[in-house]
């Protein structure tokens, strides 16, 4: 039986570890902390350990590995911006991940904050429910007709480049590697980042954080977007600067803002802060802006994407822990 040490769990996350068939190969030890350095010694007497998005893969967590005798990382998430892939190499760990469970949760996800945001679902909610049933405030915009702008076509932006398609937008992407096959399949024209940014009244990210990638929307790329134009986020974080955006949104720039992920998330997203409150300036100026949407990285949440997530996760451990080759395209070092 393989030890597994799984780091920041959550219990809609453990319950389908748990009831996976694997459970009788698997010993999962699992502990509710990020991990950091000083929660890397938790993984002692485990060969393997799992982690996800705000865990701390650093070359510092993964020396107190290598001397604990760990030798296996496997990322529940796809992204991997961070892990330091070299710093393991360096240490003979091997890293896997779960490269594409669901890009459909995550682009549908994507849709259902643009258009709350954007027909203020979230306003009338609370409204009706106090028995105010009036429509001041609510005036949204229709779909059909706008320009969106798609940038990162890869798994998930096309599927969302496809579904602004059904609502009979016209559909802009802007990716370093197009494929131009799929976009003259689909009628989405590839357009360079400037244009995307300059003519599109919804724009929305789907690019992996990288250095080239971090900050891609920030205060000299911000003022370009056209004015009344809506921002969606449902990859990373720091790929927008949130003070940048902070201040467009103060100017009246952006339409709305609805962001799956933040710059900051680490400590504060899948925590329950509703006794401490939020530390977090920028963020709480964020929350009092009627046009700014706010979900805590929950794109991935749903039961087919878990269960892919645990199936593929459980299955490169199994295969690990009895020398076979790790699933197609999921080793990362
Ligand atoms: P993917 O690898 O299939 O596609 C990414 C695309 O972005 C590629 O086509 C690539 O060429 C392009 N790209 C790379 N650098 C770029 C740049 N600087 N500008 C424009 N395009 C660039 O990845 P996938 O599966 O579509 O996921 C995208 C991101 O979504 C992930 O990296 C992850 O950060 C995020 N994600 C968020 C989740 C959530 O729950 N909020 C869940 C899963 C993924």
């Amino acid at each position: 039986m393989i030890k597994v040490t799984f780091y920041d769990t959550k219990p809609w996350f453990q319950v389908f570890f748990e009831k996976h068939p694997s459970r009788s190969e698997i010993d999962w030890h699992f502990v509710d902390t990020r991990l950091n350095a000083d929660t890397a010694v938790l993984a002692k007497g485990s060969e393997a350990v799992c982690l996800f998005v705000n865990d701390q893969g650093n070359a510092q967590t993964f020396e107190t590995f290598r001397e604990l005798g760990v030798k296996l990382i496997v990322l529940r998430s796809a992204g991997f911006n961070n892990i330091d892939l070299e710093a393991a190499r360096r240490l003979q760990l091997r890293v896997v991940r779960v490269p594409a469970y669901s890009p459909n949760a995550v682009a549908e996800h994507t849709l259902a904050l643009f258009l709350t945001l954007n027909r203020k679902i979230h306003r009338a909610y609370n409204r009706v429910r106090e028995f105010n049933f009036q429509l001041n405030g609510l005036v949204g915009h229709n779909v059909a007709g706008k320009t969106v702008a798609v940038i990162g076509a890869g798994k998930i932006g096309r599927i969302v480049a496809q579904i602004f398609k059904g609502f009979e937008a016209e559909v802009l992407a802007y990716d370093p590697y197009p494929d131009q096959a799929w976009a003259d399949a689909n009628g989405i024209k590839f357009v360079d980042f400037n244009e995307a940014l300059t003519t599109a009244d919804i724009i929305s990210l789907h690019v992996p954080l990288t250095p080239e990638s971090r900050h891609l929307l920030n205060k000299y790329t911000l003022p370009r977007i056209k004015k009344g134009a809506f921002i969606i986020n449902t990859s990373r974080g720091e790929l927008i600067e949130t003070a940048a955006l902070l201040e467009a949104i103060r100017q009246g720039q952006l339409g709305g803002v609805a962001l799956d992920v933040y710059e900051e998330e680490e400590g504060v997203f899948f925590e329950d802060l509703s006794e401490r409150g939020l530390a977090d300036d920028d963020l709480a100026r964020l929350l009092t802006f009627p046009n700014v949407l706010i979900t805590s990285h929950q794109a991935f949440l749903t039961h087919e994407a878990l269960t892919q997530i645990v199936h593929i996760t459980t299955e490169n451990l199994i295969r690990w822990s009895k020398g076979q080759e790790f699933l197609q395209g999921t080793e990362l070092a």
